[in-house]
């Protein structure tokens, strides 16, 4: 089938990819990173850690402290400065960073107070280099695909993968083909795809679309595959949970709230924990729950209605077009990650987004409209008891604010139509948060007006 890649993963290095279903260890990895056996998703795995051989907690954590003094390119990034717990390339040379990681944790207080918890904290993955967490995984997988000496890297992407793909394949000196649905793209994420210089295809579909299109394109031309069924993928993006807990002292939170598409983000970080736990890193685990908006919620449905036992597709529609995915390709690892930290699946609507997102912008952070599922889902788990009010809790913030500036001014300006809800109810449900631009003549008694109008108003 297709072209093999030449990566197999032997015995010599430092881990091997095996099978989530089967378990078969892969002698070489098929083009689409299916397992050769009976075609299920891949995971790596680091063998020798049971062997005797894993490395000593206490000089982990010193060493990767150490690090951050470093200005060697490596140390600087915050996902290779983890590469005693991500599977290592054969010439470290071939690494493509950007300073990837290093995101902030902010202090959340409006949020938390609308959510009714005592303390809430955000982990911004948006203040990657490209403005979303796809860096920490992009960096990894892409530096396999140079080692490959693979000249040509590809991905569907509902925007920010592409984005990503796109920045590190142009510093890799390496060229991009993108396959995005036509129209559904945030302007912020299809111009940062030109920008960079891929090969941008808007294809007359959705992203699940894309997928099967893409799938055929791999089969039949020596390109590698960038999604996030690639599993080295996932072990970059499984860092920005390492570095949370680091961030938090090894202090780990109650809960962790992370938006859900194609499920793969969630599985990454949960692998961190349950790595970090099993290494003894950690002592516990944080429940890890993933929110997915009411349109596009093939997770939540899969959960309520065939108890996890297999997957259930929707046609999505949203307008936090990140996670407008129906098919999602890493649903039984993030299922095996909810179960194996208590956490949970939930929904939220259009107008819960909406609101969401300003209040997070209101606390002087922002983030795009997929980011702001979490704190309308936090809501509704504080509302169900599932999330208490003393509980410590992360929101992974997954895309910066400037992204989709388009769903912002809109909101702001009272123009935005959400789905199965009437404007002017979602116009009246909106009015607190709302912010609109204010045209007026150049003088100040003008601005003076406005500004005591808004004084009165904020009391
Ligand atoms: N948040 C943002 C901002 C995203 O871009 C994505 C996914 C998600 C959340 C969901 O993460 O897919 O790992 O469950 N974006 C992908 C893309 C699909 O192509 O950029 P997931």
């Amino acid at each position: 089938m297709g072209f093999l890649q030449t990566d197999s993963a032997t015995a010599a290095k430092n881990y091997s990819v095996r099978c989530i279903s089967c378990g078969e260890v892969q002698a070489a990895l098929a083009v689409d990173f299916r397992c050769m056996n009976c075609g299920d998703l891949l995971e790596v795995e680091f063998a020798n850690w049971s062997a005797g051989s894993a490395p000593d907690p206490v000089k982990l954590k010193s060493l990767w402290r150490e690090r951050r003094t470093s200005n060697q390119s490596l140390d600087a990034s915050g996902v290779w400065r983890f590469r005693d717990v991500l599977p290592e390339l054969d010439d470290w040379s071939c690494a493509i960073t950007l300073r990837e990681g290093n995101t902030p944790v902010y202090e959340l207080p409006r949020c938390a107070r609308s959510a009714g918890v005592d303390r809430l904290k955000a982990k911004h993955q948006g203040m990657n280099p490209t403005g979303s967490f796809k860096d920490t995984g992009m960096t990894v997988a892409i530096s396999f695909a140079r080692q490959n000496k693979f000249r040509w890297v590809a991905c569907a992407s509902t925007g920010n993968t592409s984005a990503s793909m796109a920045a590190y394949a142009a510093r890799g000196g390496m060229r991009s083909l993108v396959v995005i649905p036509d129209g559904k793209i945030a302007w912020g994420k299809l111009s940062q795809s030109l920008d960079y210089g891929a090969l941008t295809c808007q294809l007359r579909t959705d992203f699940d679309g894309c997928v099967r299109v893409l799938d055929e394109i791999i089969r039949r031309y020596p390109i590698y595959l960038l999604n996030s069924v690639n599993p080295y993928r996932l072990e970059g993006q499984k860092t920005a949970a390492i570095e949370l807990l680091e961030q938090l002292d090894w202090q780990v939170p109650d809960h962790i709230i992370i938006p859900g598409g194609n499920l793969g983000n969630n599985s990454a970080l949960g692998k961190a924990f349950l790595e970090m736990k099993r290494l003894g890193v950690v002592q516990s685990l944080s429940k890890i729950s993933v929110i997915q908006a009411e349109g596009a919620n093939p997770l939540y449905r899969t959960v309520h209605e065939k108890f996890g036992k297999e997957l259930v597709t929707v046609e999505a529609e949203t307008l936090a077009t990140a996670i407008r995915i129906g098919n999602p390709a890493s649903w039984k690892k993030s299922l095996r990650v909810i179960e194996a930290t208590e956490g949970c699946v939930e929904q939220v609507t259009e107008a819960e987004i909406a609101v969401a997102k300003a209040e997070i912008g209101a606390d002087g952070v922002g983030c795009e409209p997929a980011s702001a599922v979490t704190l309308a889902g936090l809501k509704k788990l504080v509302k169900s008891g599932f999330v208490r009010h003393s509980d410590s809790v992360v929101l992974v913030l997954t895309g910066h604010v400037l992204k989709d500036p388009e769903y912002t001014i809109k909101f702001h300006r009272g123009d935005l139509s959400v789905p199965r809800m009437e404007d002017d109810a979602f116009r009246a449900m909106t009015a607190q948060q709302r912010k609109a631009p204010i045209v007026l003549d150049a003088n100040a008694d003008a601005v003076l007006r406005a500004l005591e109008a808004e004084d009165t108003r904020d009391g």
